[in-house]
């Protein structure tokens, strides 16, 4: 039994009041419920997508994997529980929270909280609109987007997603640092998007690389880079296209120091022809550090 998509994701970040507006002004995504230490962005009919708690970390604080059906949910515990995996039943309150209707709470092997769940709130009587004029971001059974985390301990991360989770490698970039250094990423699919999740195998000070979130429309992307220098938000990459999944994007700066990647047009997977490639390079063109 694998796992369907990223639902959720959930950062700690030091300024709410920044990520408010890099949020909606910037990226174009709903305000939703949250409280006062929380605050909760919407990308499609689902309650929320990015959830971001005050706090110093300024980093990825969990993921949310959602399971398909009760069916699945029941034997992916019955999975973990055959793998001696060691989780927990979420609370009442923390499934109220996440407004899922079953959840349980894992570690994985870097230390961070992942919440398998299903019954995800939709909230189809308040329809969403972005508050920036996106119109659209591509999710659905692709889930809210990928995450590119940075490991030290790459072996086990990539043997709790692959054998536990049930995600697929779709394939890897061999990225070259120096003359002789080359990192090698993994790039992992659970459902037709290229990659839900890439590993680097390397420490660094933050867990996350960057999050991606995918706009439905070429012009979206545009309209995206003209509100990040009207905005003053930093980029870190020029517009480019990646080289395995064909996403055409840029990259700038969150108020927490990771990344975001803003993309249109990455290609879908189809586990039925699908062949596992290697490529020597992270873009076909563009995508330039921008500092
Ligand atoms: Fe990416």
């Amino acid at each position: 039994m694998s796992v369907a998509s990223l639902g959720y994701v959930g950062f700690e970040v030091s300024d709410l009041k920044a990520w408010d507006s890099f949020m909606t002004g910037f990226l174009g995504l709903m305000p939703g419920r949250g409280n006062g230490a929380s605050a909760r962005y919407r990308m499609d009919e689902r309650a929320f997508r990015i959830h971001l708690d005050q706090g110093k970390a300024d980093d990825i604080s969990f993921i949310g994997l959602e399971v398909e059906t009760w069916d699945g949910m029941r034997a992916l515990r019955q999975r973990l529980d055959s793998e001696g995996v060691k989780y927990a039943p979420a609370s009442d309150n923390l499934k109220a929270e996440r407004g899922v209707r079953d959840l349980v709470v894992l570690t994985d092997p870097a230390g961070l909280q992942v919440e398998i769940y299903v019954g995800a709130t939709a909230l189809t009587n308040l329809p969403f609109t972005s508050p920036a004029g996106v119109s659209g971001f591509l999710t659905g059974d692709q889930g809210l987007g990928h995450v590119v985390l940075a490991t030290d301990r790459i072996d086990e991360v990539r043997d709790f997603y692959t054998r536990l989770l049930g995600f697929k490698l779709s394939d890897t970039i061999g990225m070259a640092i120096s003359p002789d250094f080359t990192l090698l990423l993994e790039f992992f699919h659970c459902n037709p998007r290229h990659h839900t999740l890439a590993l680097a195998p390397m420490p660094a000070p933050k867990r996350l690389n960057h999050f991606m979130v995918e706009m439905a429309a070429f012009d979206d992307v545009g309209f995206a880079m003209d509100r990040m220098e009207k905005l003053g938000v930093k980029q870190t990459a020029t517009l480019g296209k990646h080289s395995n999944d064909q996403m055409v994007s840029f990259y700038a700066v969150t108020p927490s120091g990771f990344d975001v990647e803003v993309g249109t047009a990455g290609i879908a997977v189809n586990d039925e022809v699908w062949r596992v490639t290697h490529h020597e390079v992270t873009s076909m063109w563009g995508h330039k550090r921008s500092h």
